[in-house]
């Protein structure tokens, strides 16, 4: 099962003519019979596709709840997203620079890191298979981290936690490193440190969520794609036969892609 969007071929509800598109749930497939549920609607009006499957899909509502809701952003923040130039950590990093927060972006290779920086405007990126990554960590985080949203989990969160400063907030979107037989899992949190200096760590599910936040999310989001401040991101792969490929690369660190992998099937 993954995220689809896909147009109406044939229908029997009359809420979605034949050339409706959806964003829905379906299998790896080029045709699928599903019903039409609440909030399948994908108004073309709102975004195309690509923005339906990011930025106003499950990706792009993560990270808007995420940092608006669980960690709470305020402007001026520092806020460090791990996975930055993913398809979570993507949106994130831009809807944290539209709140006025300082963003360092943290992802796996020269190229990833350059994108967090030159395309979704990062103030820093750092690049955490470099040798000196630790030494350029505590650098910039010198004057405390007021949030860590964390796509990675394992000793990057152990780190990050650290870093933070007073009432510091680590919010824990995914913990990728553990996915997959990740063996990053088991970390060490120093309970002295977080008493003295108040910080949260919280793990969130977006879907707790969305009955309360998921249509005034993806207004929220759709007037980022429209005022230019959140530009959606994807790399694709044509074709059923690339799914494999596309799906490795999801737990592989310092790919080519960026955004959003999407496997584009006749559409
Ligand atoms: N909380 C929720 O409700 C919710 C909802 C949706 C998704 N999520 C979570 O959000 C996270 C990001 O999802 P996504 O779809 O945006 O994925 P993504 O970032 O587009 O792709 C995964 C990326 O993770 C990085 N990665 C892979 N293995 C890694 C490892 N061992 N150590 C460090 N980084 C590694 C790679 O980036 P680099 O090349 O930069 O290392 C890879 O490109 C996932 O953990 C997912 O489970 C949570």
């Amino acid at each position: 099962m993954s995220n689809c969007v896909g147009l109406v071929v044939a229908s029997r509800d009359e809420r979605a003519p034949v050339g409706t598109q959806v964003a829905t749930y379906s299998g790896w497939t080029e045709y699928a019979t599903l019903r039409l549920e609440d909030n399948d609607l994908a108004d073309p009006d709102m975004g195309d596709e690509r923005d339906w499957i990011q930025t106003l899909g499950t990706p792009g509502v993560t990270a808007l709840i995420g940092l608006r809701d669980v960690a709470r952003l305020q402007g001026g923040e520092v806020v460090a997203i791990s996975g930055a130039a993913g398809a979570v950590g993507g949106v994130a990093v831009q809807v944290a620079k539209a709140a006025g927060a300082r963003v360092i972006s943290i992802a796996g290779g020269p190229s990833r890191v350059r994108h967090t920086v030159d395309t979704l405007g990062a103030d820093l990126g750092l690049d955490y298979t470099s040798p000196d990554f630790d030494e350029q960590l505590a650098q910039a985080s010198a004057g405390g981290i007021d949030i860590f949203f964390d796509n990675v989990g394992g000793k990057l969160l152990e780190r990050m936690i650290g870093h933070l400063g007073t009432h510091g907030r680590a919010v824990i979107s995914g913990t990728i490193s553990t996915y997959a037989g990740g063996s990053d899992n088991g970390i060490t949190i120093d309970t002295a440190d977080l008493l003295l200096e108040r910080k949260i760590v919280q793990a969130f599910n977006v879907g707790d969520h969305y009955a309360a936040s998921l249509l005034p999310a993806r207004e929220t989001l759709a007037a980022g794609i429209r005022n230019g401040s959140i530009k959606t991101v994807v790399t694709e792969y044509d074709g059923l036969g690339s799914a494999p490929e596309a799906l490795a690369a999801v737990f592989r660190s310092g790919s080519g892609d960026v955004g959003k992998r999407i496997v584009r099937i006749g559409y």
